[in-house]
């Protein structure tokens, strides 16, 4: 780990930057590719194109979880608050825009601390510059690192109870054993007693999955085709990006959804020095996104060891929210 200095770190009370938060792109693409069922790791969709992209998925009229959620959040923001109790440190893994975190902390008794956990460093800066600004009570300490390796939370002064927070229901895109190991790291970054706030989508009615996922706007299938345009731009690599289908699959069990991008034609790309070929109908696997019931999620936490305190759905049941904590 190392500690960076930061020139200006305007309104935040400090900074913490870990080694880890560089990742490899290149060695996990070439990993990716050189196994039967080609695949790519999903986190590497979140370059600038693709942050945006996401961020317009997430205003599509077919993408319910991000409005379901936002919703939710406010109607039981107040619950929370109760539950979570005074003087809280708020830790987010994965912050993004910590946009979401506002209704929280809003709702919040004089919330102690926010340490927001992202990888992307100036987008982390950024918004947690804005949040301190917006929130002069509150001590903010941005924590720069990939939250699904071990760092430290900063020691806060006063600190009453700690708290997890982690929505949009990214715990669908780890594979079930990851979700696990994710969890009990979050068990030990929170402590003993304190809680995670975590939203979790639903298993639905099929036909609302396969239009969120694949949106007749086209975004969705932008956003998974720019994995291979940044592959080309970053990596000098050479894929036909236009002669490669997005597609999102519903798999019932163990209940997900999917994305692929299938290759329309016998063709080979280079990477690295690395060529591949893919027949016509082959496809690269580039995502899954979980889909839980209440039941199945709270046994997933109980396994990282959590117990359920709370959960709640909107009215359609689309998805949920859970407070945890840690036994
Ligand atoms: C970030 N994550 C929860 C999104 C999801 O729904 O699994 C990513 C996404 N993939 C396609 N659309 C959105």
């Amino acid at each position: 780990m190392s500690e960076a200095t930061v020139a200006d770190l305007g309104p935040l009370h400090d900074y913490v930057e870990y080694d880890h938060a560089s990742d490899n792109f290149l060695a996990d693409v070439l990993e990716g590719l050189r196994k039967p069922q080609k695949e790519l790791p999903s986190k590497y969709f979140y370059d600038e194109r693709g942050s945006q992209l996401f961020d317009r998925i997430c205003e599509l009229p077919e993408y319910y979880p991000t409005r379901t959620e936002m919703a939710l959040l406010r109607h039981i923001s107040a619950d929370v608050a109760e539950l979570v109790g005074d003087g809280a440190t708020v830790i987010e893994f994965g912050s993004g825009s910590s946009t979401k975190i506002r209704i929280l902390l809003d709702a919040l008794d004089a919330p102690r601390a926010y340490v927001p956990v992202d990888i992307s460093r100036e987008h982390l800066l950024a918004s947690a510059k804005e949040l301190a600004d917006d929130y002069p009570d509150l001590q903010v300490i941005p924590v720069c690192a990939d939250y699904t390796q071990p760092f430290d939370v900063p020691v806060i002064e006063g600190e009453k109870v700690r708290a997890g927070f982690f929505p949009g229901s990214t715990i669908g895109n780890f594979s079930r054993d990851a979700a696990v190991s994710f969890l009990r790291a979050a068990a030990s970054d929170v402590g003993h007693n304190n809680g995670l706030l975590i939203g979790v989508d639903l298993k639905k009615d099929v036909d609302i999955l396969h239009a969120a996922y694949n949106d007749a706007a086209g975004v969705t299938a932008a956003f998974n085709l720019n994995l291979l345009e940044r592959i080309n731009r970053e990596l000098d690599g050479t894929f036909d990006t236009g002669a490669f289908t997005h597609d999102a699959r519903w798999v019932p069990d163990p209940g997900r959804i999917e994305m692929h991008l299938v290759s329309e034609r016998d063709q080979t790309a280079e990477v690295g020095g690395e060529s591949f070929s893919f027949a016509a109908g082959e496809s690269i696997y580039t995502e899954d996104s979980h889909k839980y019931d209440i039941a199945g999620f709270q046994a997933l936490a109980a396994e990282a060891g959590w117990r359920a305190i709370e959960h709640w759905t909107d009215p359609d049941e689309l998805f949920s929210i859970h407070l945890l904590r840690v036994v």
